[in-house]
């Protein structure tokens, strides 16, 4: 009985091959209206223009500072790349907290706090008084008007400072560096953490024209042909669009597959309502779905002998890297029950194998979700160019497809069959968006310097 149950909840994440081509062929479509001028301004999926028309070539150069804000840690990076017959990029950096009353405190006590960390870091390297160009990381929907100004739409993930929504973010960091007249710093590109990716991909390996992020968030950019990209004049090339595709199913158009505990991890969030598709397949809330369920299964007193502890009501208990650990195919169930009991979570023997396979369907279904969106943007390209066959690689990076066990191989397997035209290579980053964010500074400042 109690069994029975149980295997009709999970079966709600259980998605079959039709209902994954329709989540494909829904997110072409939220693509398209994103692109078109006619439906943009309602339109979910943003398909925000970056300004950024090619990939690294090699012949980028020079000394670049770089901050990388919005996912699991915020880094400050001096970026050394060296053109020429034997290119090599030199990295340093240095990882700082952000607490999480700074994240969600006023848009000036975030940005001091950004350029107090830079200071540090300016110190550290014993570089303060050089005007570095600075290439700003900047992991949320940007409007982007130009390379180095970019509107924030909306805060997403677990930020939520005031004041910052609808202003330039290149604009505030800049004005916060005023306030601290301590030093100068020439911002060039504001860089959305795909894209970063995706340039850092594409260094080693030139098929790369896609950047994945599975990770705190989801999200993917591509380079669209610019005949294509119609708020952006000009009909020539190339120009890599951040999707912005957490938001997809923010008009409803996943309702279909939604379940109870999705609905609940939204209503409960920093932005309801908003990125229903990054709350399906994302670091940051995979756990909580996972503990809506094991909340529910015990409220029917299925597990903890019924018992609904005060850790299991605890919100953002289950991290990635423990779901990661959980699904771990080496680990014995004693393990699994010493995680829990880590987590302060009292589990019987039984109860650790309810909790391995709610996980196990929770991120099953994250992993199937990802790649039917990226099984929507490898056609997409390959239909741009009238191709029968398209070969292209995707750089990735994130937590979830870095840590979790089983995220990658099922995402992978989900892209090959839903998008059977295409062979698809996934390349991941090495050094995060820092790298990519620095390659496009370099072509900025290049590119300033030819207009002069
Ligand atoms: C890396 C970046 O590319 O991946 C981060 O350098 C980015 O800033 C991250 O946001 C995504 O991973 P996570 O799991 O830390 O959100
Ligand atoms: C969120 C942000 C997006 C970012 C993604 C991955 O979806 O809105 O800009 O790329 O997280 O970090």
């Amino acid at each position: 009985e109690q069994s029975k149950h149980i295997a009709q909840t999970l079966s709600e994440f259980r998605l079959t091959k039709e209902q994954l081509l329709e989540v494909k062929n829904r997110m072409r479509i939220e693509m398209q209206n994103g692109l078109s001028k006619s439906t943009q301004d309602s339109a979910t999926v943003k398909m925000l223009p970056t300004f950024v028309q090619s990939t690294p070539d090699g012949t980028e150069h020079g000394d670049f500072l770089a901050l990388d804000l919005g996912g699991t840690n915020f880094r400050v990076l001096l970026v050394k790349i060296r053109s020429g017959k034997r290119r090599t990029v030199e990295m340093h950096n240095k990882i700082y907290a952000i607490p999480l009353e700074v994240m969600q405190g006023t848009g000036e006590e975030l940005f001091d706090h950004i350029v107090h960390c830079i200071s540090d870091f300016l110190d550290y390297m014993g570089m303060k008084n050089t005007r570095l160009p600075l290439g700003f990381t900047f992991s949320f929907p940007c409007r982007q008007t130009s390379l180095d100004a970019g509107i924030l739409v909306t805060w997403t993930k677990g930020f939520k400072a005031t004041d910052c929504e609808g202003e330039d973010v290149v604009g505030l960091l800049r004005e916060a560096i005023k306030r601290r007249e301590e030093f100068e710093l020439d911002v060039v590109a504001v860089v959305n953490d795909t894209v970063g990716t995706m340039m850092t991909c594409a260094y080693e390996e030139p098929t790369c024209e896609i950047g994945l992020i599975a990770g705190t968030g989801s999200n993917a950019c591509y380079m669209e042909e610019m005949r294509n990209v119609e708020m952006i004049e000009g009909d020539e090339g190339r120009m890599c669009v951040n999707m912005e595709w957490g938001a997809f199913g923010d008009n409803g158009c996943l309702d279909d597959i939604r379940t109870e505990y999705d609905r609940a991890v939204d209503d409960f969030s920093l932005n309801p309502g908003k990125q229903r598709y990054e709350k399906m397949c994302s670091g940051m809330y995979l756990g909580e779905i996972v503990r809506n369920i094991l909340i529910d299964m015990t409220k029917r007193g299925f597990l903890f002998r019924g018992q609904i502890s005060e850790t299991l009501k605890t919100r953002s208990i289950f991290e990635t890297k423990f779901l990661s650990q959980i699904e771990s195919d080496r680990l014995a169930l004693l393990q699994v029950r010493a995680i829990l009991q880590h987590l302060g979570l009292d589990s019987t023997c039984d109860d650790s194998i309810i909790v391995k396979e709610v996980c196990g369907a929770v991120s099953h279904r994250a992993a199937q979700l990802c790649g039917a969106g990226m099984a929507a943007v490898v056609d997409k390209i390959r239909e741009n160019r009238g191709l029968d066959h398209l070969n292209v690689t995707v750089g990735v990076d994130g937590t979830l497809y870095k840590l979790h066990p089983h995220f990658s191989g099922i995402m992978h397997q989900t892209v090959n069959e839903l998008a059977p035209q295409c062979n698809v290579n996934f390349l991941l980053s090495e050094d995060g968006s820092g790298k990519g964010a620095a390659l496009i500074t370099a072509v900025g400042c290049r590119l300033r310097q030819e207009l002069n």
